[in-house]
C-alpha cells in the first residue's frame, strides 16, 4: 500500500508518496538523497541511522515512515547553518578528534544534539547515556566524549545559527 506523508524536513514542509513498509531512514536515503544518515546494521542496536523526530532520537532504520506524518524531523544535514557554517557540534567533533572513518558520526552527532537540547550541561555519565545507543567501532569512545564535552563549551561561545 502507498501513502501520501506530510512532514517537516529539517525546517521545510515536504510531502512523499511511500509504501507501507518503508522505514525512515529508506525514505530519508533514497526519496529525499539525504544520506547523511547511515545504515549500518537495521536492526535497532548501532544508532548509526539516528535523527531527531519532534526533538528526540530515534533509529529511523526501525520508524516506520508512515509515522513521521505531521511530525518534524532534522537529519545531521539540517544541522549545517547559514553559508554551511557547521554546527558547533559538528565543529567540536571535527576539533575534538570524535572522528575517525565517521560512519558512525551523524549519529553520534544527533543522539548528541538531542542530549543538549535537554540537558545542556551533562554530566560524563549523562554522556555516556546519551549516546548509549550509538556505537564506534574506531574511537574507543574516549575523544568522542572529549568532543562532547567540547561541544558544551562551543555552545556557549557560538550558539547555533
Ligand atoms: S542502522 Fe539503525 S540502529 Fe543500526
Ligand atoms: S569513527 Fe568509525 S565507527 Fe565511529
Amino acid at each position: 500500500m502507498k501513502k501520501e506523508i506530510h512532514f517537516e524536513l529539517n525546517g521545510y514542509e515536504v510531502s512523499a508518496e511511500v509504501e507501507s513498509h518503508k522505514m525512515l531512514l529508506n525514505v530519508l536515503r533514497e526519496q529525499f538523497h539525504l544520506t547523511g544518515t547511515k545504515e549500518g546494521c537495521g536492526q535497532g542496536e548501532c544508532g548509526a541511522c539516528t535523527v531527531l523526530v519532534d526533538g528526540l532520537n530515534v533509529d529511523s532504520c526501525l520508524y516506520p515512515a508512515f509515522e513521521v506524518e505531521g511530525k518534524s524531523v532534522t537529519t545531521i544535514e539540517g544541522l549545517v547553518g547559514e553559508g554551511n557554517v557547521l554546527h558547533p557540534i559538528q565543529k567540536a567533533f571535527v576539533e575534538g578528534g570524535g572522528i575517525q572513518c565517521g560512519f558512525c558520526t551523524p549519529g553520534m552527532i544527533m543522539s548528541t544534539k538531542a542530549l543538549l537540547d535537554e540537558t545542556p550541561h551533562p554530566s560524563e555519565e549523562q554522556i555516556k547515556k546519551g549516546i548509549s545507543g550509538n556505537l564506534c567501532r574506531c574511537t574507543g569512545y574516549v575523544q568522542i566524549i572529549e568532543s562532547i564535552e567540547k561541544a558544551v563549551d562551543l555552545m556557549e561561545t557560538e550558539p547555533e545559527k
